[in-house]
């Protein structure tokens, strides 16, 4: 039903047009094959049938579409101070210029594509979901967490926070973030005081993954575990990432 090579050129050709030479950009174009690859893997261990692992892969591919324009019109990927990316992606696609059209021929799957898409960045996906929107919603959300933890460690850690990683090193671990780990649950942003209180909130995201095989790739992808071999000379912060890494990693063998 789809065509990945079409699908593949057609992202590529539309990203040709924001300069894949900006390394934000680049790393956006690579994020979203992974995070395709994810949720593809993801959709194969629940035995859907073809049709759905293809629709799977697809909304990998345009989940975070809207963040080219967003950098291009804003300058920025902080959605606080520009816009929500996964809502102006849906819109692209969906409202004005209609850009699923090009992706997809049926129709038959635009409530789901766009859905998914506009959940995949919520802090919690909305209660009033059907439970096959809500599969495809969680599987790409699962699929962009599992991504994540890649990206922490194979971008340069001073490019994504703007300051040294020893400096963040030395940071302390904010209190309210600290018992939200206590709690098994991803961070609050508004909680979020450092730079090490975002850092390791990115690890909280292994919380929430939905599905038992996003634990597993977690695990086999291995950049959590790196992640959280992380030490500091800050004594405060060194026991409580201790704390954290012994939550984390049973949490990932359950
Ligand atoms: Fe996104």
């Amino acid at each position: 039903m789809i065509n990945e090579q079409k699908v593949k050129q057609l992202f590529e050709e539309y990203t040709k047009t924001y300069n894949p030479d900006d390394p934000k950009i680049s790393l956006k174009i690579t994020h979203t094959y992974k995070v395709a690859e994810n949720s593809k893997a993801i959709a194969q261990s629940l035995n859907l049938s073809q049709d759905d692992i293809e629709i799977a892969w697809l909304i990998g591919m345009l989940h975070d579409i809207g963040r080219f324009e967003q950098i291009k019109r804003y300058q920025t990927f902080n959605d606080v101070k520009s816009v929500d990316h996964a809502e102006f992606g849906a819109d692209l696609l969906f409202k004005a210029p209609l850009l699923i059209n090009d992706f997809i021929e049926t129709r038959e799957y635009d409530v789901i594509i766009e859905t998914a898409v506009r959940q995949h960045n919520k802090f919690r996906i909305s209660e009033d979901l059907d439970e096959r929107t809500a599969m495809f919603s969680n599987i790409i959300r699962d699929a962009d967490k599992i991504d994540i933890f890649r990206v922490q460690v194979e971008e340069p850690i001073e490019g994504i926070y703007g300051v040294p990683f020893e400096y963040i090193k030395a940071q302390n671990i904010s209190k309210e973030v600290f018992e939200q780990f206590k709690e098994h649950h991803s961070i609050l942003r508004s909680t979020k005081v450092t730079h090490m209180d975002y850092y390791v909130g990115h690890f909280s995201l292994a919380f929430e993954l939905v599905f038992p095989y996003s634990r597993k790739l977690t695990i086999d992808q291995g950049y959590l575990t790196k992640l959280l071999t992380l030490q500091t000379d800050n004594k405060e912060t060194q026991k409580k990432i201790d704390f954290i890494k012994e939550e984390i990693n049973k949490c990932l063998l359950e």
